[in-house]
């Protein structure tokens, strides 16, 4: 696979490198941890960084105190970290240096309603505790043999990866809050043509999911092989211009272009007018939206295999200015086996549906034609658009 055309020779080289590309990505995410928690004091400071309860939301103070959590949990708590994915998760780790944090920061455990309740350690300390669980990291990583395993590196890069997770979540979240974030934090992404230009990809068979070495999250595995008709797809993400067309059109009054669903969600929800920079990947729309629009057009959404076989196949492919929108229901590949944070992705089957691309706000260590992100299809906060196929 030729990893350097389509800005994924990052996500590439990370998931296969060894132990200076993950120690540059755990810096690089706590980098933009921080920026971003900047950008958060300029607004909430003042009021103890409390926000409204939202389903969406996290206060701010929990997420930065489940950061440090996460990796002191897989790293220096984790007396097996150096087994990978053959770590049992239920071992009994040493104590952390927060005797309370697994009570406060352990997201399996503690309900989304019960963090906003938590009497949580005010900024400073929270700081502190970011700061000394990275270095905790950051010295067992330079104690692994200079050839490091896969099981080896394999909690140091889910930890990178887990906090720039978390950093985009940060962005979406600033978003409904109204805090402006600092451009450093986000990627630049190519403009549109808007042309509505299309690829055509051949019948195949294609092998999707992770084949190899390196680091796969658990939902990538096994590699399967699926038998794709040819097919007709969209160069880029549908753009504002081409979107607005539909709503001229009447779109949001029309019962024809809705599944049933698409409708109940539409008539239940006061939808604000959907709009943006025309030459821009729509965007902060649901997945409803996304379908109403391609039966409007008389086309409907990819699936995701058909996705990632035109991101992987097709140079003329553009990808990364959104989270596209698939046909496809987050389902396990067969031959699935939970990885050992167990809720990364077995809760999440069946009620959601697979994304694939990336937005502004992800790191480009997550960037990753073979990666599937995860929503339900009503989410319009999320940075998440679509692109059409027939
Ligand atoms: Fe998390």
């Amino acid at each position: 696979m030729d990893a350097t055309w389509q800005g994924y020779s990052a996500a590439q080289g990370f998931r296969t490198g060894g132990r200076d590309l993950a120690r540059a990505a755990l810096l690089a995410a706590r980098s933009r941890t921080l920026r971003l928690a900047d950008a958060y004091a300029d607004v909430l400071a003042g009021q103890g960084f409390r926000v409204p309860y939202r389903e969406t939301l996290n206060p701010p103070l929990w997420e930065w105190g489940h950061v440090a959590w996460f990796q002191e949990w897989w790293i220096a708590r984790n007396a097996q970290r150096s087994r990978g994915v053959a770590c049992d998760p239920d071992h009994a780790r040493v104590p952390s240096r927060m005797p309370e944090a697994d009570a406060m920061y352990d997201s399996s455990r503690v309900a989304h309603t019960r963090r906003w309740e938590l009497a949580l350690p005010d900024a400073k300390t929270t700081r502190a505790w970011l700061a000394a669980t990275l270095d905790d990291t950051l010295k067992l990583l330079e104690a692994l043999p200079e050839r490091a395993s896969d099981a080896e590196l394999y909690f140091f890069r889910l930890v990178a990866l887990h906090e720039e997770m978390h950093a985009e979540a940060s962005v979406y979240m600033a978003g409904s809050l109204g805090i402006p974030v600092p451009a450093s934090v986000l990627r630049e992404v190519p403009q549109l043509s808007s042309d509505g230009a299309t690829l055509k990809v051949p019948g195949q068979g294609f092998t999707t999911g992770w084949s190899g070495p390196g680091f796969a999250f658990d939902n990538e595995l096994q590699p399967l092989e699926v038998q794709l008709q040819a097919f007709e797809i969209d160069t880029e993400p549908v753009s504002w211009a081409r979107f607005r067309e539909f709503v001229d059109a009447g779109g949001y009054r029309a019962r024809a272009y809705w599944d049933e669903d698409g409708w109940a969600w539409l008539q239940a929800n006061d939808v604000p007018a959907r709009e943006g920079p025309l030459q821009a990947a729509s965007t902060h729309l649901t997945a409803h939206e996304a379908q109403a629009w391609c039966r409007w057009a008389g086309r409907r959404l990819p699936n995701e295999f058909e996705w990632e076989c035109a991101a992987l196949t097709q140079p003329g492919f553009s990808w990364g200015q959104v989270w596209e929108w698939t046909a496809s229901k987050f389902l396990p590949y067969p031959g699935f086996m939970p990885h050992p944070y167990r809720d990364y992705s077995a809760p999440w089957f069946e009620t959601r549906r697979v994304l694939r691309g990336a937005c502004p706000a992800t790191s480009v260590t997550l960037a990753h034609p073979r990666y599937r992100n995860f929503f339900e299809p009503q989410r319009s906060d999320v940075f998440a658009g679509f692109r059409s196929c027939a």
